[in-house]
């Protein structure tokens, strides 16, 4: 008789393998704060994430967009919502670390519509990596 692999032992390689990618899944789909999220604006190297509409976009891959000295700079670390929802990038659009989460709700319809349309851009075009909660 040849032995059977005993699935039912979880240090086995396989599973051990298993349990390596499903943690890393989990962690890469992280919650960030504001106050976290803001670390990741691409100065010194880091990672350029930003938020919309509650979910965390890593935007590293378009430093040209959105890297330190680009036109979007101020999006990168940050809730880029209503920004995005009244075609604007002045600092006045977004929301102060420390505030809580901009809740949106005094958008115009047409702004809503376009944040919307952004949203779906961002979602087709970069990997969401996790979404904004709110500061502990
Ligand atoms: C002076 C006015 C503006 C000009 C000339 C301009 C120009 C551009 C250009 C050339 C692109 C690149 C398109 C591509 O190659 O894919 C772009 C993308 C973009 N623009 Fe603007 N833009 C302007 C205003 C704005 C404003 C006010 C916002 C704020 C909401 C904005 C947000 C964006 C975003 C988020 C992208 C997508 C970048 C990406 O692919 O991730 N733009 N813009
Ligand atoms: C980003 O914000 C700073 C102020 O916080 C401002 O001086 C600068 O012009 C802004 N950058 C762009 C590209 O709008």
């Amino acid at each position: 008789m040849t032995d059977k692999m005993d699935l039912g032992n979880l240090t086995s390689p396989l599973n051990l393998a298993l349990i390596l990618v499903i943690g890393y899944v989990v962690i890469e789909l992280r919650d960030f704060t504001p106050k976290e999220l803001a670390e990741f604006n691409g100065i010194d190297g880091k990672p350029i994430y930003l938020a919309v509409c509650g979910k965390v976009f890593d935007v590293s891959s378009k430093p040209d967009f959105y890297g330190p000295g680009s036109m979007y700079e101020n999006f990168s670390g940050r809730d880029a919502s209503r920004g995005l929802a009244k075609n604007s990038f002045d600092p006045s659009v977004l929301t102060d670390v420390d505030l809580p989460i901009d809740k949106l709700d005094n958008l115009a319809a047409e702004e809503k519509n376009s944040l919307e349309e952004w949203f779906q851009f961002f979602s087709g075009k970069y990997t969401c990596i996790g979404q904004l909660v709110e500061n502990k």
